[in-house]
């Protein structure tokens, strides 16, 4: 019998540096790094190209008939495919952030991406970044961390991003749009975003991302 994968589940809200510490972690311990906010951003980018509004439950479930999403890993880097494209890219916009959201909140489209998930982390070690990893997809997971860190830092954080990518929205745009996400991601009556019980709470404010990097290694390589 082949043994069962070590899953290590990573939630958090956007901007608490999840990506980056699981993209560390997993390259040293030799794990895919699967980004699961991926495949409701390959959803929201869909709905928002057919011009359907990302919170209509109904008009965002009817095109889920049509929708394929796929994750492939090339070199260990996660790429997602909507319907055959590569979206990795498109997926990144401050509006797709936006959609993703809304259609997170819809339970036919997290029922869609459910088995998709736990596939995965079935056939592989893995770390797994998202908002109910720890509660919903894999509440069996051996590692269960909840990343945050103060709204104002992770703001800043994700606008030095946009600027990176020539992306102009202000400083007041970012904080109040991941607010908006927060409360959003926090507050839908399915899965919401909070820390399973049995996870480790760790506050990355402060912290630069090597230092997040290495804190979080050490406290999984305890448990691993
Ligand atoms: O991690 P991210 O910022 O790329 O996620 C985009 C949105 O997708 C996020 O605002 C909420 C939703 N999401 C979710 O509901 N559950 C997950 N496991 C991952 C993301």
């Amino acid at each position: 019998m082949p043994m069962k994968p070590i899953n290590i589940a990573i939630d958090g809200p956007a901007g608490a540096g999840k990506s980056t510490v699981a993209k560390g972690v997993a390259k040293k311990l030799g794990y895919i790094y699967v980004d699961t906010g991926a495949l409701y951003r390959a959803i929201g980018v869909h709905a928002l190209r057919k011009g359907v509004d990302t919170k209509d439950a109904e008009g965002v479930g009817a095109l889920l008939g049509e929708i394929k999403v796929e994750l492939k890993f090339v070199d260990g880097v996660q790429k997602v495919f909507l319907c055959g494209e590569d979206v990795s890219e498109a997926i990144r916009t401050p509006d797709a952030s936006m959609a993703a959201s809304n259609v997170s909140a819809i339970p036919a489209v997290r029922a869609f991406l459910l088995d998709l998930q736990r596939d995965i982390a079935s056939k592989n070690n893995c770390l797994m970044d998202g908002r109910d990893i720890g509660t919903v997809v894999l509440p069996d997971a051996q590692i269960k961390i909840f990343m945050t860190a103060d709204v104002e830092e992770r703001a800043m954080r994700r606008y030095k991003e946009l600027q990176e990518k020539g992306i102009s929205d202000t400083f007041e745009q970012v904080l109040s749009e991941m607010k908006e996400r927060d409360f959003q991601d926090s507050n839908r009556p399915i899965a919401p975003l909070k820390p399973a019980e049995d996870s480790i709470i760790f506050d990355s404010t402060g912290h630069t991302l090597q230092q997040s990097i290495d804190e979080i290694s050490a406290l999984i390589g305890e448990k691993i």
